[in-house]
C-alpha cells in the first residue's frame, strides 16, 4: 500500500464508509454515484471519508479515478458538480489487501485511527462468498476508530444461498455485530414507488375497506427484464431467478402489498408485520411446490431489433445449464384478510420489455346489467401500481361512452410520478445509504425476515431439484415468456396481464 499522507487527527463527528470490494461494479455504478448525489444535496455528514478495501494493486489515485469515472458515467443529475466530486474524492483512500489477510485489516484500522472519525459504515460489496471471512476479520481486528461513535455493517444480497447458509452467515455477523448494527440490503426497498405502496395503502382512507378477500379477486406481481445475465453469469448460473429475485425483491413486494398497518411507522413495527405475512405463506414443498410454480430458460430471440443469444450460449454459462431464468408462482397468504386470494408472481430475464408492477384485480360486479354492451367486462376494476419504469398508479374503470346507447368502455384514472413531482425518482441507493448513515433500518431486512423468505424459497428449490425433469421448458428471448406458463393461471380461470 502506498504511504497515506494524512496526519493523525483528533476524533471528529464525521463518518467513514469502508467499501470492501471497492474495485467491483457496484461501487462504481451505484455506491459512488449515490454518495455523490447525496453530497451534492448537502446530505452527507462532515467530514466524510471513503475508504476502499480490495485485492487489486491500486493506488489511492487509481481508486479516485475509477470512482470519478463511475460518477461521470452513472451520476443521476447532470452536469456533474466538480467541486462537490473533488471534495468527496479528496477524502478517499485505498487499502490493498486480500480479504483473508489480517494485516490488511490492521492497515485499515490504522487508517481509521489516522483520519480520526467516530462513526464507521462498513459495506460488504464483494462476492458473497467473502462475507464470512471479512466479518470474522473485522471481529478480530476490532476496527475501532474513536470512542463513542457507531459502527454499522451493510450486507448486500444475496444473503446466503439457502436457509442454512443464511443462518450461518447470521450467526457469524451476530458474533461481531448486534442486530441493530446490521443492514441487510434489498435495493427494491429503496425505490420510491415501493415505499409508496405503504403511503398509498396507509395514508389514504378509501382503499383499506376494499383491501381484502371480499373485494380482491387476485393479485399479480411481475418483474420482467429485457436484460440477460450480462457479466454476472458466474453468480447467476448458480442462483437462478428464484434465488436472485423471488427470495428478496418479489417477496418484498408481496409483503408490502399484503401486510397489516403497523402500530407505528418504525423499523420494528413495519418489519414485524412483514414477517407475519411471510409466515402466513406457510410451507410450500414437494408436489405442492411443483403444482404452484413454473420455470423455464430463455433461448435466442430478438429484443429491440437485436438478436440475442440463448442463455446457455451466454459467456460464463455452463453449456448444459438447467438454471431457470423465468419463474411463475402462485402463493396464498393464509390469514383472515387474504385466505383464498391467489398472489401470482412472475419474473424473467430477456422478456419483451422491462417492467415491474403490482396489479390488484378487484372482483366482478355482483349482478351483470349491461350485457354485451359492456366492453369493459364485468370485472373492469384493476389497480396497477407501476414500480418501474413510468412510475405511477393507474385505476381501470368502466365508463359510459358518449351516445344514445348504454355502451360501457374501459377507461383509466392515472397518477404519474413524473407529472406530479417533476423529477425522476432518486436512485434507491441514495435513500438507502442515507438511512444507514442515520441509523434507520425500516427499509432493510431483519434476520427473521430473511429466514422466513428463505424457508419458502428453499421449499421450491428442493422440489425442483428432486423433480425428474427431462427437458426444462424454454422461451424465446423478447417474448412474453414460455408456453405452459399460461396454463398455470388459465386453469384458475384467470389470465396473465400482458407484459
Ligand atoms: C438484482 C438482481 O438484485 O436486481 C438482478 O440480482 C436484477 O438480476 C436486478 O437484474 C434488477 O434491479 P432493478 O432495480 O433494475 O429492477
Amino acid at each position: 500500500m502506498s504511504q497515506i499522507e494524512i496526519n493523525k487527527k483528533p476524533c471528529s463527528d464525521g463518518v467513514a464508509i469502508v467499501i470492501f470490494g471497492v474495485t467491483g461494479d457496484l461501487a462504481r455504478r451505484k455506491l459512488m454515484p449515490s454518495l455523490y448525489e447525496n453530497a451534492k444535496q448537502g446530505r452527507l455528514p462532515e467530514p466524510f471519508y471513503i475508504l476502499g478495501f480490495a485485492r487489486r494493486p491500486w493506488s489511492h489515485e487509481k481508486m479516485r479515478d475509477v470512482l470519478r469515472q463511475g460518477v461521470l458515467d452513472h451520476g443521476r443529475t447532470k452536469p456533474i458538480d466538480e467541486v462537490v466530486l473533488n471534495r468527496l474524492l479528496d477524502n478517499a483512500y485505498y487499502v490493498e489487501s486480500t480479504f483473508q489477510d489480517p494485516e490488511g485489516y490492521d492497515r485499515l484500522d490504522e487508517l481509521l485511527r489516522q483520519i480520526g472519525v467516530v462513526n464507521t459504515l462498513l459495506y460488504l460489496s464483494t462476492p458473497p462468498g467473502w462475507y464470512s471471512t471479512i466479518v470474522e476479520n473485522i471481529g478480530e481486528s476490532n476496527l475501532e476508530s474513536c470512542e463513542g461513535g457507531w459502527r454499522r455493517i451493510v450486507v448486500e444480497k444475496p444473503f446466503g444461498r439457502d436457509l442454512d447458509t443464511a443462518i450461518s452467515l447470521d450467526s457469524i455477523l451476530h458474533s461481531v455485530f448486534a442486530e441493530d448494527q446490521i443492514y441487510r440490503m434489498d435495493h427494491y426497498l429503496g425505490k420510491e414507488t415501493v415505499q409508496n405502496i405503504l403511503a398509498f395503502r396507509f395514508g389514504n382512507g378509501i382503499f383499506e375497506p376494499l383491501w381484502n378477500r371480499k373485494y380482491i379477486d387476485h393479485i399479480q406481481i411481475i418483474m420482467a427484464e429485457e436484460e440477460g445475465v450480462g457479466t454476472r453469469a458466474g453468480y447467476y448460473d448458480k442462483a437462478g431467478v428464484v434465488r436472485d429475485v423471488l427470495q428478496n425483491h418479489l417477496l418484498q413486494l408481496l409483503t408490502l402489498t399484503a401486510m397489516e398497518a403497523p402500530a407505528v411507522f418504525n423499523a420494528k413495527s413495519v418489519r414485524d408485520e412483514k414477517v407475519k405475512v411471510l409466515k402466513s405463506l406457510g410451507e410450500i414443498r414437494g408436489e405442492k411446490a411443483l403444482s404452484n410454480t413454473f420455470r423455464a430458460q430463455y433461448v435466442s430471440g430478438t429484443i429491440n431489433g437485436k438478436r440475442v443469444p440463448s442463455y446457455r450460449d451466454e459467456p460464463g454459462v455452463a453449456p448444459e445449464s438447467t438454471t431457470e431464468t423465468y419463474m411463475a408462482a402462485r402463493l396464498f397468504v393464509n390469514n383472515w384478510r387474504w385466505a383464498g386470494v391467489p398472489f401470482y408472481l412472475r419474473s424473467g430475464k430477456r422478456l419483451s420489455k422491462r417492467v415491474t408492477e403490482i396489479a390488484i384485480q378487484f372482483t366482478q360486479v355482483p349482478l351483470s346489467l349491461f350485457g354485451q354492451r359492456n366492453l369493459a367486462g364485468e370485472a373492469p376494476n384493476m389497480l396497477d401500481i407501476r414500480i418501474q419504469p413510468d412510475e405511477g398508479i393507474t385505476l381501470f374503470l368502466g365508463a359510459k361512452a358518449p351516445g344514445s346507447a348504454m355502451q360501457i368502455e374501459p377507461v383509466k384514472m392515472h397518477f404519474s410520478y413524473a407529472e406530479a413531482f417533476g423529477d425522476e425518482p432518486p436512485e434507491a441507493y441514495e435513500r438507502l445509504l442515507l438511512d444507514c448513515l442515520m441509523g434507520d433500518a425500516t427499509l432493510f431486512t431483519r434476520s427473521d425476515e430473511v429466514e422466513e423468505a428463505w424457508r419458502l424459497t428453499q421449499g421450491i428449490i428442493e422440489a425442483w431439484e428432486d423433480q425428474d425433469l427431462i427437458n426444462l421448458p424454454v422461451y424465446e428471448a423478447g417474448t412474453q415468456g414460455p408456453h405452459g406458463a399460461e396454463f398455470f393461471i388459465t386453469n384458475d380461470g384467470r389470465q396473465w396481464r400482458e407484459i
